[in-house]
């Protein structure tokens, strides 16, 4: 086991920080040694919040200066989708083991990129970060799966749901996310090829509405969306997402098999708490996908820190990144051209 590997973290927006504070809290054999964001502000609450926490910690205002901190070996880029692909080239080039929150880039082709430098790179570990293959409900549906306790399996539906957002942060994300599809389905699109091992998709639909949030029609994106692939061997898999949920996150999947069905995900509550009053019983549902998915975070950080001590290989490949962002995309443009009903006027 190598020593301990000093990571620098890049971004430290809404997620950026749950990163940092796992990094430098939680995550044994990772010493979180440099921070970078552009907002002056973010810099400032790393400096008072991650030293404590951390030992010692520099803070730059980009990537390039992180770049050069000396002794750096791992970059955790947790930075607006857009900039990805560049950002992980960069790293792998100046010689750092990368993780990169998901998606990898908005196009195949920045994936490819990012793919061939790090084939001229096998000592390097580059990681995305589909977490969601980290909670313990989707590991154990996949391994009853890969046990064949559902029997062959036809169909999976996968629901991811945010909850309204009153501040319009999705509308302000829109220019940079890439689009429902690919900010937010991309986690079911990766899930599903995991579940069925990579089967080969074969045909794509999408459709979807923009009631909610207007304002997302300036980049093309919509509030509500769903979407179907067919996979090589008939099975079928059907996706509903949307930011517009009334109560609270949400991420369920369905299996449905020939000798059994699995579902996960529902009706999970902030609390273990249910009030009744007034003829009604309350319920709290999960207020962000933080609540939700808190120990898959973890589990992926860890994951990403011991293989790069154990020379393990990357436990989530850019191949598997590359073809979540393809069939993303493949979402994206499906829903921008339909296929028309026969004999409509
Ligand atoms: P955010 O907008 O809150 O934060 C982005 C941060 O990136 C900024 O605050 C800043 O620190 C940094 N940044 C911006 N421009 C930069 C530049 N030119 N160079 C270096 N740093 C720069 O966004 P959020 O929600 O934290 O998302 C960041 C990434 O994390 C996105 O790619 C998103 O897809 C992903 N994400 C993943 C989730 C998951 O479930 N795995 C959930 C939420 C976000």
């Amino acid at each position: 086991m190598s020593p301990a590997l000093r990571i620098g973290i890049v971004g430290l927006g809404r997620l950026g920080k749950r990163h940092a504070e796992n990094l430098a809290l939680r995550v044994p054999g990772a010493v979180l040694v440099a921070a970078a964001s552009p907002v002056a502000a973010e810099r400032t609450w790393a400096e008072q919040n991650l030293p404590s926490i951390s030992n010692s910690l520099t803070t730059y205002d980009d990537l390039p200066g992180l770049l050069r901190h000396p002794g750096l070996d791992a970059v955790w880029l947790v930075t607006p989708t857009s900039l990805h692909a560049g950002q992980t080239v960069l790293a792998l080039e100046a010689g750092k083991h990368v993780f990169c929150e998901k998606p990898l880039a908005l196009e195949t082709r920045d994936c490819d990129a990012v793919i061939e430098a790090a084939r001229s790179r096998p000592g390097q570990v580059a990681m995305v970060g589909f977490m969601r293959r980290f909670d313990p409900a989707y590991a154990e549906a996949r391994r009853q799966l890969r046990e064949g306790a559902l029997g062959e399996l036809f169909h999976i539906h996968c629901a991811s749901h945010d909850p309204i957002d009153p501040h319009g942060f999705f509308v302000k994300f829109a220019p940079t996310s890439g689009g429902i599809f690919l900010d937010c389905c991309i986690h079911d699109l990766d899930l599903v090829r995991w579940m069925l091992d990579g089967a080969r998709p074969l045909q794509v639909s999408a459709a979807g509405t923009r009631r909610m949030y207007p304002a997302l029609e300036a980049c093309g994106d919509i509030d509500t969306g769903f979407a179907t692939i067919t996979f090589e061997g008939g099975a079928v898999a059907t996706f509903h997402v949307s930011r517009t949920s009334h109560r609270g996150y949400e991420a369920t999947m369905s299996l449905n098999g020939t000798r059994g069905a699995l579902s996960l995900g529902r009706d999970l509550t902030r609390l273990p708490l249910v009030t009744e009053r007034d003829g009604q019983r309350c319920l709290e549902g999960q207020p962000d996908f933080f609540a939700r998915f808190n120990d898959a975070f973890l589990l992926e950080a860890r994951a990403f820190v011991a293989a790069v001590r154990e020379g393990l290989p990357s436990p989530l490949s850019l191949e598997d990144a590359r073809e979540a962002t393809r069939l993303a995309c493949a979402l994206r443009d499906a829903l921008v051209q339909p296929g028309a009903l026969p004999g409509q006027a």
